[in-house]
């Protein structure tokens, strides 16, 4: 009886079983689909997917304002007045890091949002070098992703605010567009996440955080930038990236006692250096980030294999560029089916 026991528990784990049943999933309401498998969890226990640079699908040709300065755009403006190339020619390839909407993002399985916000001076846009779409905009897709799947949960990380001379009252407007669109479905800040059935029985679906601690102290409906835990190589190199994430794995999994109240990132990203874009104008292979990406998206599941195999988690957020061309939903259904 106990072999035969032993025998049933070994195929029940078999990762060929795991991944037929990861297939069968809907990535649309796939939290749904997992609710007898992860609602009695809190989201720190599970791995979520998600989009790094979320709104970077379009971006228009208005540089966006910066005082901050960035060095790396420096450089490509610097760049294309040495080669003589319009400077959009240089960025656009370089800027775009997805290409889906926030919406089509959703219905792909994403649940977790990079928003930066930019301020023209009169409104609240997306930005990655250039301005993208306004911010009501993408939210307007998260909400009708809301409205229409009744057991999904989301993350929205809104940050890296840039403007020229921006006030309280600029960043004021920007709570005020997340209030109006998201209200309704806010999970208010706490010490310690409730469970994912909790958080939907609530109705209570979406974690925003906005990283300006002062605009948001009156308003518990919304976290504090300190929710995340972020971390990423900065590298164009594929290996490097790799090794830095091997050790951000290994360091997690590390940690005896996970805060319940905060959710630490894994970016699956490879991020260009100005000798990138030199070497693409020199006539390297890697002409866009789209290109650089795929590099990396291709070793993710190999990456992942012998952690699963482990029953190590991951991360909490993992993130990705490109998501579409990717394979991180079978990686993040097999996190969940493994444990
Ligand atoms: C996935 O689920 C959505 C929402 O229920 C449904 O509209 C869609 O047809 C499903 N897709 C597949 C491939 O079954
Ligand atoms: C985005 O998708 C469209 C339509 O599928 C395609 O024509 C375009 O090349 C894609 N752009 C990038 C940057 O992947
Ligand atoms: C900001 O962008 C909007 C939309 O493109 C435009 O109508 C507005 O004039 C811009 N504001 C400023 C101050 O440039
Ligand atoms: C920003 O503020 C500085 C100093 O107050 C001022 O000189 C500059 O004109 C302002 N820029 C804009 C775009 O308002």
């Amino acid at each position: 009886m106990f072999w035969l026991l032993l025998l049933i528990f070994k195929f029940i784990q078999s990762p060929s079983l795991i991944d037929a049943q990861s297939q069968q999933l809907n990535t649309s309401i796939w939290m749904e689909q997992l609710l007898p498998q992860i609602g009695h969890l809190h989201l720190y226990d599970i791995t979520l997917p998600g989009t790094h640079d979320a709104a970077s699908f379009i971006i228009t040709s208005a540089l966006s304002p910066d005082p901050a300065g960035d060095p790396f755009l420096d450089d490509i403006i610097k760049i294309a007045e040495q080669f003589g190339i319009p400077v959009q020619d240089i960025i656009i390839p370089w800027a775009e890091s997805q290409n889906r909407t926030l919406f089509e993002q959703a219905l792909d399985g994403m649940r977790y949002f990079d928003l930066r916000a930019a301020y023209n001076g009169s409104d609240w846009f997306s930005y990655h070098f250039d301005l993208g779409l306004p911010i009501i905009k993408h939210l307007a897709g998260l909400q009708k992703f809301l409205q229409t799947h009744s057991s999904e949960i989301l993350i929205i990380e809104v940050s890296h605010f840039a403007a020229t001379n921006l006030t309280k009252d600029d960043l004021n407007g920007l709570r005020k567009i997340i209030m109006d669109l998201l209200s309704q479905w806010l999970y208010p800040r706490s010490d310690n996440f409730i469970t994912i059935n909790e958080m939907i029985e609530k109705n209570q679906r979406v974690i925003v955080t906005f990283s300006d601690d002062e605009t948001i102290e009156n308003f518990p409906q919304l976290w504090p930038a300190s929710t995340m835990i972020n971390s990423y190589a900065n590298s164009d190199k594929v290996d490097q990236m790799i090794a830095y994430n091997q050790k951000q794995v290994e360091n997690f999994n590390a940690i005896l006692s996970l805060p319940k109240n905060a959710l630490y990132k894994l970016s699956w990203t490879l991020t260009p250096q100005t000798s990138t874009i030199i070497e693409s104008i020199l006539g390297g292979k890697i002409k866009s980030l789209k290109e650089l990406a795929n590099i990396g998206n291709l070793r993710l599941s190999s990456f992942a294999r012998p952690f699963q195999a482990k029953r190590m988690k991951l991360c909490q957020i993992l993130l990705i560029d490109f998501q579409e061309t990717s394979n991180i939903m079978p990686v993040i259904f097999r996190s969940i089916l493994n444990n």
